[in-house]
């Protein structure tokens, strides 16, 4: 797939669908743990100020979402999510193409000064996309034990030295 003609767009509630097939049909649990924004596990099927939520696509395919949440007062700092739906699409520079693009937005429309996120020390994949798109690591938390059973550490990366000419 050609990076290039990746887009993000809004969501709307015609994605959910989209979305729960993706929860059938990839096992997540080893590398995140909340599938989707906090107000869509309430079912409240509307994003509000605090949360924002893309779809990315790839020509006229739905291949993820990305969100921001926890988007401080002033809305200066908020947390990223991001996932695709399917194996079949990782790997080939699609989830870093979408972070650079969600935090663009982000920094030019919002203001936005830091955006964090909370990533599994195993997840490396996820860290290395992460790290392409200008995220470092902020934090090592001590080892506990995630939801697939795992144990092992939650790591906080933040986008920091947000230069511009990179978004
Ligand atoms: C995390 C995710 C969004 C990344 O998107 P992606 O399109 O797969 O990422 P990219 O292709 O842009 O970058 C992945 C990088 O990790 C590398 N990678 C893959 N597996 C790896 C491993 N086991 N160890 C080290 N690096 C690895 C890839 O080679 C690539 O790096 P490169 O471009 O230098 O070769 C996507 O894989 C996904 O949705 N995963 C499941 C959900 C998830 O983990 N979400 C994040 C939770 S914090």
């Amino acid at each position: 797939m050609s990076v290039e003609r990746l887009s993000i767009r809004p969501y709307g509630p015609g994605d959910l669908p989209v979305w729960e097939q993706w929860e059938l049909e990839t096992d997540f649990s080893p590398y995140i743990t909340h599938t989707r924004p906090a107000i869509l596990e309430r079912e409240e099927d509307r994003p509000s100020t605090e949360t924002l939520i893309w779809m990315v696509e790839v020509g006229d395919l739905t291949i993820g979402a990305a969100w921001l949440e926890d988007i401080s007062q002033g809305r200066t700092r908020a947390r990223l999510s991001i996932l695709l739906g399917h194996p079949r699409w990782w790997d080939q520079g699609l989830g870093t193409e979408a972070v650079r693009k969600v935090c663009n937005y982000g920094i030019f429309h919002m203001g936005l000064v830091e955006i964090f996120l909370h990533v599994r020390e195993l997840n490396k994949r996820a860290i290395r996309c992460f790290q392409k798109a200008g995220f470092v690591v902020d934090e090592v938390f001590p080892r506990r034990r995630f939801p697939d059973g795992s144990i092992q550490h939650s790591i906080r990366m933040k986008l920091v030295n947000l230069n511009r000419g990179q978004y």
